[in-house]
Formats: structure tokens, sequence, C-alpha cells
């Protein structure tokens, strides 16, 4: 089986890479090859920074490696929080206030339309190549359900009728920006093997 490191420490985001990707790959944590650091993300770019911790783990342990970087990007915000979506409010990376600014910035705006965009930079004997996953929906104006993480309360996805938060895990994992960018990601590795 091929193994892979998937360069997160975000359990949650290793949970719905593990259910997309549990029959023909191997994906390892960082945890289970002892890696504690703390990996840069300074790009300014989504395909930057996933590409930054892929080539981190790559440079530093030699293992073929992915890494993801997801932004919510807002219409009417001409695409931002985008790359700063974790930081949107500030250095700890409070969900609650990172969705209380976003609202705020919303208020009394008509167009809600956003999408989640993942980014996957994946690194196989030093050769680099990106993947992507988008899901377009609308900004609600009251957070509204309990699973998931980040923005998911505030997140309806076209075709749907709740939000991510409300909508559960097993269902999200499925439909999700970072389902289809993994998605990407196992075809190729799928062909490539
Ligand atoms: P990351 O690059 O995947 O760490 O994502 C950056 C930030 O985007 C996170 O800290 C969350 O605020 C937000 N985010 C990423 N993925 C999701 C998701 O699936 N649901 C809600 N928010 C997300």
């Amino acid at each position: 089986m091929r193994k892979l490191v998937f360069a997160t420490n975000n359990a949650h985001k290793l949970d719905e890479v593990k259910s997309v990707s549990r029959d023909s790959i191997a994906i390892l944590s960082l945890k289970e090859i002892n890696c504690f650091d703390d990996i840069p993300e300074t790009a300014d770019t989504l395909e930057g920074n996933a590409l930054l911790k892929a080539q981190y783990i790559y440079n530093k342990y030699g293992y073929d490696c992915f890494a993801d970087d997801t932004g919510l990007e807002v219409d009417a915000l001409d695409g931002r929080p985008g790359v700063y979506s974790a930081r949107y409010a500030g250095d700890e990376q409070d969900a609650v206030k990172n969705m209380q600014k976003l609202l705020s910035e919303l208020d009394g705006v008509e167009n809600r339309k956003a999408q989640f965009r993942t980014v996957v930079a994946l690194i196989e004997s030093g050769e680099i190549r990106y993947f992507e996953g988008k899901i377009t929906g609308k900004i609600i104006r009251e957070p509204a359900g309990k699973t998931g993480f980040g923005y998911d309360p505030i997140f309806i996805p076209d075709g749907f009728s709740q939000t991510f938060a409300e909508l559960g895990s097993d269902l999200k994992n499925k439909i999700s920006h970072r389902a289809l960018a993994i998605n990407e990601l196992k075809k190729y590795l799928n062909q490539s093997i």
C-alpha cells in the first residue's frame, strides 16, 4: 500500500481525508512520523502555503507528502478572507470571532455568495503537483449547527438548506471542497501507481 504523509495537525481534516482515501492509500499524520514542528504558513496564496507545508516535510523527513490549504472566499469581500481565513479576526485563530467578524462585514450586504476552496500540493520524489476542490454556497446571517469546525456554522452549500455544521460530518466529508481536492489527488495517485 502506498504511504503518504499528510502534513496537518488538524484531527478533523485527517478524519476527512482518511474517510475518502481509505482503500488505496495509507495516510500518515505528522504525529505518526513524530513531527511536532510548527510548520510555517507564511505565503500569500493557498497554493503557496500548501507547498510550503509539503516542502517542509519532504525536505526534513524525505517522505512523499501532501499538504492542503483552504480559504473561504466571499464574493462581496473580493475573495476575502481567503488565504487569511484562519487568522481573520486575530492570531488566536478563534472560529467564533472569525465568524463574528465576517458576519459584521456582511451586515446589510445582499450578496451572500461564497466558496470554500482547497488547494493540495503533492511532492513525489521532488516533483510538485497541485489539485483543487471548490464548493459554492452562501453565508447565512446567524450560526447554526454544531458539527465540523471553522466557518461551518455559517456556510450553506448550494443545493442544500442547512449549514455544513448541521449537515454533519459524514455528508460534509463526501461533498466538501477538501473531499473534492483529495479525490483529485486520489485519481492522480491511482493512475500513477
Ligand atoms: P486550513 O488552511 O485548512 O487550515 O484552513 C484555514 C482556515 O479556513 C481554517 O482555520 C478555518 O477557519 C477555515 N476552514 C478550512 N476548512 C474549513 C471547513 O471545512 N469548514 C469551515 N472552515 C474551514
